[in-house]
């Protein structure tokens, strides 16, 4: 079956259909990587698929990390469980509640995932989008003027959420942190993207606390508009691919009456 993609109506993403991972061929999963890298984020509806053929669907985009939390619903060590679902009394996965602001994954490392996979298992009737911002589109629309500003400037990201710590949140350098350029340049294409975000960037170095703060707002608020916004609703089967230096995500509220549960891999910054 033929491959096609097809672009969503939105500032980003498209839809894959046709791509089977046990009878792939190079070229087909170049096909993909291409889309990835063109569109940011990839869409594929009602997939019926285990955990081994999420893992080699994934593997088109870059080697595969392993999960920091093993799950005891699924048996692989890269497979990561996201869910707010509790088996006598203890969470099956992480990330359980509710509405996450916007972030790239692991931007408080060296060298952030390139990327990840969602795969929709139980999905709530109401809440738990996942919403993801164009950040290529985003810094290409910042004024020539902002652009020149933000040139050679870095900026301190720190993980402080689902921390109970709160020296922690006094000091993000107690935590785990890295600094990373505020804009980003993706090496398969060269194009640039904001890297700052609401959930994570503490500051910009060498700038007073003050100014900084407001230049983080002002640029989460930039890329923040529905403008640059896919909001994907999720059904059951769906996978969403994101590139995570293109793209910033979060997640809408739900209800902890419902559950939720996502498997998911994550992409290394290795590969093609
Ligand atoms: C993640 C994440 C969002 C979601 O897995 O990194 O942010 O919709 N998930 O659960
Ligand atoms: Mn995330």
């Amino acid at each position: 079956m033929a491959i096609t993609v097809k672009p969503l109506d939105a500032p980003l993403g498209a839809e894959i259909s046709g791509f089977d991972p046990r009878h792939a061929t190079p070229a087909d999963r170049k096909t993909i990587f291409d889309a990835w890298m063109k569109y940011h984020v990839l869409v594929v509806h009602g997939a019926v698929i285990d955990d081994a053929d999420l893992v080699d669907y994934s593997k088109s985009f870059g080697g595969i990390e392993k999960a920091r939390f093993k799950s005891p619903l699924t048996t692989r060590d890269d497979i990561m469980v996201i869910s707010n679902i509790r088996q006598d009394g203890k969470l099956v996965g992480s990330l359980p509640d509710g509405e996450m602001a916007f972030h790239f994954d692991r931007i408080h490392q060296t060298t952030p995932c390139r990327g990840a996979s969602l795969h929709g298992i139980e999905i709530p009737h109401e809440g738990g989008d996942t919403c993801f911002a164009n950040m290529v589109l985003a810094y290409d629309t910042l004024s020539d003027a902002m652009k020149k500003r933000l040139e050679g400037l870095t900026a301190l990201n720190a993980f402080t959420y689902g921390s109970t710590q709160p020296e922690m949140k006094g000091d993000p350098t107690k935590g785990p942190h890295a600094f990373h350029p505020v804009v980003r340049v993706i090496p398969q294409t060269g194009r640039k993207a904001l890297c700052v975000s609401r959930l994570m960037t503490e500051r910009i170095e060498g700038m007073p606390e003050k100014e900084s703060r407001a230049l983080i707002d002002e640029l989460c608020d930039h890329a923040e508009q529905p403008r640059f916004v896919y909001q994907h609703k999720w059904k059951v089967g769906d996978i969403v691919t994101w590139d995570n230096r293109a793209t910033a995500h979060a997640r809408t509220d739900f209800s902890d009456k419902e559950r939720r549960l996502m498997k998911r891999v994550t992409i290394e910054d290795t590969g093609p």
